[in-house]
């Protein structure tokens, strides 16, 4: 995959609120509307309270499209989906450093199996974790919602910790990718754009529309808004 740091912003729509009886349709929509990589939800039912995929619903998509699969895992003892989700065609593995005990090893290795290394980090989570590994990630997930499910609303505070976490980035002249997940919508993503955000997860918003392609199109645009 190219790594997308030729600049500009990313959509990547979340699967997880697609309709999985459509979910090929959808992904044709989504793409045709101009969605830069596919986020994928991995919840276990005990890191977060829901349950959703896993490696087979990689291979489902990669059999899809060409896109980049920006794999969200929000699971505990993530280092063991590794090797198996990039086996499936994982092309960003992102993990949450609360729920595991050897960070760096494990984005080190997430790397060394070709993959982009991506650490999210929950709303009370502090920037410090990620400050502490900063020259091993390839992306920085902000969650704006507590994770768990789709269509929740984008915490106010998430701004301002785009804004410090953009901070940290350049900083350490870092290259990472700025992701910001949870309540993005047509009304939320133009100030997490301009606090530094480059990178937009967004599920509700996108397939609860009537044409999921155009609120692509319609959500990059707003971004290009000043706020
Ligand atoms: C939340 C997930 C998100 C979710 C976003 O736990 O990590 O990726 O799908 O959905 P919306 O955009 O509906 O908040
Ligand atoms: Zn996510």
């Amino acid at each position: 995959m190219t790594n997308g740091r030729e600049g500009g912003i990313r959509i990547a729509p979340s699967v997880l609120s697609a309709d999985l009886g459509r979910l090929a349709e959808q992904v044709r929509q989504v793409v045709a509307g101009g969605a830069d990589w596919l986020h994928v939800d991995v919840m276990d039912g005990r890191f977060v309270p829901n349950l959703t995929f896993g490696a087979g619903m990689i291979e489902a998509l990669r059999k899809l499209t060409d896109k980049p699969l920006d794999v969200h895992l929000m699971v505990v003892e993530p280092e063991r989906y590794i090797e198996p989700f990039a086996a499936a065609g994982a092309s960003v593995f992102t993990f949450h450093p609360e729920a595991t005990t050897h960070v760096q090893r494990h984005l080190a290795a997430v790397r060394g199996r070709g993959m982009l290394a991506g650490l999210a980090l929950n709303p009370g989570s502090p920037l410090a974790l990620a400050a502490e590994v900063i020259a091993d990630l390839d992306l920085l997930l902000v969650m704006a919602v507590n994770p768990g499910f789709g269509g929740q609303t984008y915490l106010p505070a998430s701004d301002d910790k785009i804004r410090r976490a953009r901070e940290l980035i350049g900083a350490h002249g870092s290259r990472a990718f700025l992701e910001v997940d949870g309540g993005i919508t047509r009304q939320t993503i133009a100030a997490a754009h301009a606090a530094g955000a480059d990178t937009f997860v967004t599920g509700n918003a996108v397939f609860t529309s009537a044409d999921p392609g155009h609120e692509v199109q319609e959500l990059r645009r707003r971004c290009l808004v000043t706020v």
